[in-house]
């Protein structure tokens, strides 16, 4: 059931010319497809088509059908023996139901519309193909359907005609003009809205650019277009690619899996990454269109022109992708800035995607589906577009770039292009390409120890010890890596071997005012020393150091590492207030937040000692004003729950929940007048803007108005119905409802909520925020969950829906599903999910995957419910996949 990344062979043949036509009906698809095959060796190997949920009607060769003992048909495969022509043509008619497919994987109903979804193996739910991505074909692809239902008919490349038919009926046809991978094979069909633009690209091409919304949609997709064209731009001056279309659509979808999909021509996207205006979309949400917008676009170069040889490789085009658009959007933030607004904003940028690694991959990391980025064997390849292949898979990228620098990483990119432009390869590849700059850089030195980060994983441990020698005046640092078993590793016998890893590990030194001090490192005086740790411990000294120095360690997060250092309190509050890397100063004042609040975890009765001295390092950050609003919001955040949560060992989620709600509370209290300064300093007026100086001016201010509503009194709670009240945008207005919502008195709560849901209610994206609002808050209970569940929007079937209030609830509100009752909650949507959206379902179940770190009482609670689940007949291959690994771990 298991496949191998060693078990991979080429394709015996090779489908030049893939011709498709299509009678469109939501009930049931004809589908006529046309292959023209050639033999790639001499094998003599069987012709084997994938096909899933699909009617097999009629198959024919050369124009002669076969009769059905001339192939071979299973649940799952269509066999042709092999014949002794070099080439020949394949015709297959089948047909397939979008109307029942509840997956959403291949061709489904959403509204009125018809969509696809082919990565990563939905292409064979539409017809019999090699659905493998180092298949690739040009595609020809003709739709026929009823002209009032669906009068745009869209798919890949250009449109080369259109015509109506008879009975009402039209017809379009597309062709590609570049070979691709059927998991890039796109069509929509359905009525819309197009907002559109031509633009000229690099070398003087005209490009025709489309948003595609539902109508009464199309005032929400400026911003998406726009962005489209800053990721055109973005990637010709950054990165020399230009776009290789005369045409390049975007369609909004309002179910759909995942966020968004990079079909070669025609992205579609989930609704919540294309639609924004002031009114109904945040800051965050503009931010995501930008971010996700620039992704798929990417892929274009960084995924479809050059592509994957197998899944395997996903992290290939994901964590390069990922890297790619995440320096684009640091490029968005920071563009017309000051230089140290721009470090700043950047900083801003790489802490959000820290944080986002550390919430999700870090615990992956640790857990029984831990994995390399690329992964060695899987069940279902769906349940591999992780956290890991993406986030962590773009942070090995980000060491290659730190270790070649940005021009030595634009040349190595340069060279992968060069080299692999229109083929499916490996991750290798890419490495060899980078590794071609790197040795020219550094005679007599490679990349193939750096390589295994591909095969190696979990999350290393660096531990750091210092030397100082006052007589002679020197420095010894010596880091030392640990790399222990993870996952299944932990139950092998004899243990896997892990090998150290090469670490780029970012050094900085502060004396004990908070001054820099400059290293010499490698011949070079610098403020920042990059040190390459290859062994398991290693050693450098540095000269003319007079005192004892703070370290300021990993700044930027330059590896993907946990560091072990132990630091006083008093450190920790010099590098908040002093160190000059800005996510290494963040990242002081977060270790010390979450110190008090581990403190407080432990000894409940006494608190922590050092309170007192966050209060005061907090009250210094708020008045210092060389930092910017964005920063000040993140470096005055607590740590998330989730973080937190990662810290207690066992997991202790309710104690998180109150610790973390007191804390604030406290800091609210406290600091109250200095809140409403900052409160009062960041308001903005004229209109609503996105950018990012704006969006952190309101991110402190709706900061500083959590803290005085969770600080408790009156005072607090009717400056929040204020704010909500006289709130002009999304941002200001979901801020305030979430402060209700969280800290509120309960007639406050829900008159807001129904105020906001009568305003809001004809908008699915701001009613899926209503739902998770709610859902996440520590005041709303399981049975106010059920509740909502029988509310007439509620729907399991729309993943967004479901995403907002069953996962919302799972996953962040800490405080309310840990119960018995809570686990059997979350067991019992599992199951309702797998019948109908196994992808989904087998998401939501990892929500538990760790459930062997919780505390005893919760453990034993969380493992019956996994019992439950796997008790059950009939499970997804997805779920059973995770099921496994999760009960098998223990
Ligand atoms: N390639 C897409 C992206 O990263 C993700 C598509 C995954 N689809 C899926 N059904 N698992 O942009
Ligand atoms: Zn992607």
């Amino acid at each position: 059931q298991s496949i191998s990344r060693h078990d991979y062979r080429p394709y015996p043949y090779r489908i030049t010319h893939a011709d498709l036509q299509f009678d469109l009906q939501a009930d049931a698809t004809r589908v006529h497809t046309r292959l023209s095959v050639e033999s790639a060796d001499a094998s003599g190997q069987a012709l084997v088509l994938n096909g899933e949920d699909l009617t097999l009607e009629q198959v024919a060769l050369d124009g002669r059908t076969l009769s059905p003992d001339e192939y071979t048909l299973t649940e799952n495969t269509l066999t042709l023996a092999p014949g002794t022509l070099p080439a020949f043509t394949l015709e297959i008619t089948s047909l397939c139901r979008p109307a029942d497919n509840t997956q959403l994987m291949g061709l489904y109903v959403s509204g009125n519309s018809l969509f696809t979804q082919c990565e990563a193996e939905g292409f064979r739910r539409i017809t019999w193909f090699p659905d493998r991505p180092d298949v690739m074909s040009r595609y020809r692809v003709t739709l026929r359907a009823d002209k009032q239902r669906y009068p745009l008919l869209l798919s890949n490349g250009n449109l080369l005609e259109s015509r109506d038919l008879p009975d009402g009926r039209h017809e379009a046809v597309w062709e590609d003009p570049h070979p691709k991978p059927c998991y890039l094979f796109a069509l929509v069909a359905g009525d819309f809205a197009c907002r559109e633009q031509t633009i000229q690209t690099r070398s003087g091409r005209d490009a025709l650019l489309q948003v595609y919304s539902d109508h009464g949609s199309e005032h929400q997709t400026e911003w998406a277009l726009d962005s489209l064209v800053r990721s055109v731009r973005w990637d010709e001056t950054r990165f020399g690619l230009e776009l290789d279309l005369d045409r390049f659509m975007i369609v909004a979808a309002r179910d759909f899996n995942m966020g968004a999909m990079e079909n070669k021509g025609l992205n579609v996207f989930n609704s919540a990454y294309v639609l924004a205006d002031p009114e109904s979309a945040t800051d965050a949400s503009y931010h995501a269109i930008e971010a996700v917008i620039g992704h798929e676009y990417f892929h274009n170069w960084t995924g479809n022109r050059v592509t994957c040889r197998d899944w395997f490789q996903l992290s290939l085009k994901e964590g390069l992708t990922v890297f790619r658009d995440q320096e684009f959007s640091a490029d968005m933030m920071t563009h017309g800035l000051p230089e140290a607004e721009a470090q700043s904003a950047r900083a801003v940028k790489r802490i959000d995607d820290v944080t986002a690694l550390r919430i999700a991959q870090f615990p992956e990391d640790a857990g029984p589906m831990a994995h390399p980025i690329r992964p060695e064997s899987y069940q279902s390849i769906s349940n591999f577009y992780t956290a890991t292949i993406y986030e962590k898979g773009a942070e090995i990228i980000r060491m290659q770039h730190t270790l070649l620098g940005e021009e030595g990483f634009r040349a190595g990119m340069d060279e992968y292009f060069r080299r692999h432009d229109g083929q499916a390869v490996t991750c290798d590849d890419f490495l060899s390409a980078m590794e071609s700059v790197y040795v020219r850089q550094n005679p007599g030195s490679t990349l193939e120890q750096f390589r295994r980060w591909y095969s190696q994983a979990g999350t290393p441990r660096v531990k750091v010890t210092l030397a100082h020698d006052a007589a002679a005046q020197t420095l010894r640092v010596t880091l030392e890596q640990r790399n222990p078993p993870v996952g299944i590793e932990t139950r092998q016998n004899p243990p896997v071997e892990k090998l150290p890893l090469h670490i780029p590990f970012a050094l900085g030194l502060l004396d004990g005012e908070g001054k820099e001090l400059s290293l010499t490192h490698k011949g070079v005086k610098q403020a920042t020393a990059l040190l390459e740790l290859r062994e398991k411990s290693q050693t450098w000294t540095f000269e003319n150091i007079a005192e004892q120095p703070v370290p300021s360690l990993l700044r930027g997060f330059s590896a993907p590492v946990i560091v072990e250092y132990e630091r006083t309190p008093q450190e920790l509050a010099l590098l908040a207030r002093h160190d000059t890397d800005a996510f290494a100063r963040w990242e002081a004042a977060q270790s010390l937040a979450t110190r008090v609040l581990l403190d407080s975890i432990s000894r409940p009765e006494s608190g922590s000692p050092d309170e007192q001295l966050l209060i005061d390092t907090w009250e210094a950050l708020l008045q210092d004003g060389s930092l910017t609003a964005a920063y000040r919001s993140r470096i005055l955040s607590l740590p998330a729950e989730r973080e937190l949560l990662e810290k207690t060992s066992p997991l202790d989620p309710l104690a998180v929940v109150e610790a973390r709600r007191r804390l604030i509370g406290k800091l609210g209290d406290a600091l109250a007048p200095f809140w409403m300064t900052a409160y009062e300093d960041n308001r903005i007026d004229g209109p609503y803007a996105p950018d990012a100086a704006s969006s952190g001016k309101r991110s402190m201010r709706n900061l500083a108005l959590l803290y005085l509503m969770a600080a408790g009194g009156q005072g607090g709670q009717e400056l929040t119905l204020e704010h909500y009240d006289a709130a002009r945008n999304m941002t200001d207005r979901m801020a305030a409802l979430g402060a209700l919502v969280q800290y509120g008195t309960p007639e406050a709560r829900s008159e807001r909520l129904q105020h906001f849901y009568t305003q809001w209610r004809h908008n699915p994206l701001v009613i899926d925020r209503w739902f998770a609002v709610q859902a996440a808050s520590a005041a709303t209970s399981l049975a106010d969950v059920r509740q909502l569940m029988t509310h007439p929007d509620f729907s399991l079937r729309n993943p967004n829906r479901a995403r907002s209030l069953i996962f919302q609830f799972c996953t962040n509100n800490l405080r309310n599903v840990h119960s018995r009752e809570g686990h059997s909650f979350w067991a019992e949507q599992v199951l309702a999910l797998d019948a109908l959206n196994p992808e989904i379902s087998s998401r939501l179940a990892r929500v538990f995957e760790n459930w062997q770190r919780f505390t005893p009482v919760l453990r034993d609670s969380l493992q019956q419910a996994w019992r439950h689940i796997q008790s059950q007949p009939a499970l997804s291959s997805n779920l059973s996949e995770i099921v496994n690994k999760a009960l098998s771990a223990q």
